[in-house]
């Protein structure tokens, strides 16, 4: 909301000649009361073939009060400069809140954010809807050209004094799941952690894989090492992730956001009501009998029953190579959202051939799409199946506003 009126804070003499427009300039560099910061996570060191899955715990973050306005991320090598995904490919990161017992250490999360259920620790997730998917924020390859702003008068509240348990503090754990393929024998099969690529047979925790299983996530954990060329040798690179976060002190007039985190392995069962997100799935290649018109699509389709509604003021899907596009549906059809990949063509960074790059998002005007209590919606995530894929995903964000602005509220900003 851009008003053609004069803030205080101009100089008099400049005041008399100024246009509406340049006054509108202004006012935007007055949402310098937008305050952004960029933060450097620790270094990881990768080797050619080596993969990270790194827990931070603790990392730096806004303090006090606030709404976040976007949250931006890439991997970027000791001098600052982005790092190419066919050189690192960045599987995934993850931020997550919790609260921790002042005083305690904070220690116990290096691995596995789920083993935070202690009492110095209190795990604050999203509002759904998978109990597995607790995070605020994350993406993957596709996070260079991915928007993540949240438009105003919305944001993500965080850090409300009154919501803290007393006696603890709200902190932010990243997690960081990283592939080096430089000089991969394989380097889609690397990244999609094909386990004959990574010679693993037993889980992170030692467990023995199904025999079935032929790749995902428990093929590539810390520390697992992808296939190279014969005598390939490269030295090894201290990486970051450098994420970027805008926010805003809290102010009334800003509205706050939910969360949603939806999956398309969900098998949500009407009977009780539970989530069972497996996060990844995978996509046999298409032959005779299952080539469609449209050449080698695996559609796949799942609905649940949305808890609570509220209006969408954002949406985008998180897809791995192959991915196609993914929507969101109300059940007799109309897309609440739908959310394309964009592939690089070059060698650069934000431009690697082969590798999404970007996921479309959605900003429908607030109000103009509500889901309501208890409607059931429906989840779709397309792959290209002219070849096998494993370790895919199919997941979908959204933000819901469960109020909209008011009049007064839209002044305000
Ligand atoms: C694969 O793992 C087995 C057993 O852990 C080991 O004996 C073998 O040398 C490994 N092969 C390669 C190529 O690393
Ligand atoms: C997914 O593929 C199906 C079948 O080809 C198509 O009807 C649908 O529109 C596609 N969805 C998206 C989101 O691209
Ligand atoms: C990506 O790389 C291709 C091939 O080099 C080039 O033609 C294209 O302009 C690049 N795209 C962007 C957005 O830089």
């Amino acid at each position: 909301m851009v008003k053609c009126q004069v803030p205080w804070v101009y100089s008099l003499a400049a005041l008399l000649i100024l246009s509406c427009e340049i006054i509108k300039a202004q006012i935007i560099q007055d949402e310098t009361m937008i305050k952004s910061a960029v933060y450097l996570s620790p270094e990881f060191v990768m080797k050619p073939g080596t993969v990270i899955n790194r827990f931070y715990h603790n990392i730096d973050f806004p303090r006090g009060h606030i709404g976040i306005k976007s949250f931006n991320a890439e991997v970027v090598d000791e001098d600052g400069v982005p790092v190419s995904l066919q050189d690192t490919y960045l599987h995934h990161w993850l931020v997550g809140r919790y609260y921790v017992r002042i005083g305690s250490e904070d220690k116990g999360l290096s691995r596995n954010p789920n083993s935070l259920d202690k009492s110095d620790f209190m795990w604050v997730r999203n509002t759904g809807v998978c109990e597995n998917l607790g995070q605020y924020f994350g993406l993957g390859s596709e996070t260079r050209k991915t928007a993540t702003h949240v438009p105003d008068p919305y944001a993500i509240e965080a850090g409300n004094a009154a919501e803290i348990p007393p006696g603890y503090e709200e902190r932010w754990i990243l997690n960081v799941h990283a592939i080096d393929t430089r000089g991969a024998v394989d380097r889609l099969g690397c990244t999609e952690c094909k386990c004959s690529l990574y010679n693993v047979t037993i889980d992170e925790y030692g467990r023995p894989l199904r025999p079935d299983y032929e790749g995902g996530l428990l093929c590539c954990y810390d520390q697992t090492q992808c296939r190279v060329k014969e005598g390939f040798t490269n030295s090894p690179r201290k990486l970051y992730l450098r994420y970027t976060v805008k926010w805003f002190d809290w102010v009334e007039s800003l509205l706050p956001v939910k969360i949603y985190i939806f999956d398309i392995t969900d098998t949500w069962k009407t009977s009780n009501g539970k989530h069972d997100c497996k996060v990844e799935y995978e996509i046999s290649q298409c032959d005779s009998s299952t080539v469609s018109a449209n050449g080698c699509i695996d559609t796949k389709r799942m609905s649940f029953n949305m808890p609570r509604g509220g209006n969408v003021i954002y949406g985008v899907a998180h897809q791995h190579s192959g991915g196609i596009g993914s929507a969101l549906y109300r059940k007799d059809g109309r897309v609440i959202c739908s959310s394309l990949p964009s592939y690089g063509k070059g060698t650069e960074a934000g431009n690697e051939s082969g590798y999404i790059v970007g996921m479309s998002t959605c900003y429908p005007d607030p109000g103009s799409i509500k889901i309501y209590d208890g409607e059931t919606l429906v989840l779709e995530s397309n792959y290209s199946s002219s070849r096998k894929h494993t370790g895919v995903m199919g997941l979908f964000y959204i933000l819901v506003a469960e109020q909209l602005p008011t009049q007064k509220s839209l002044s305000l900003l």
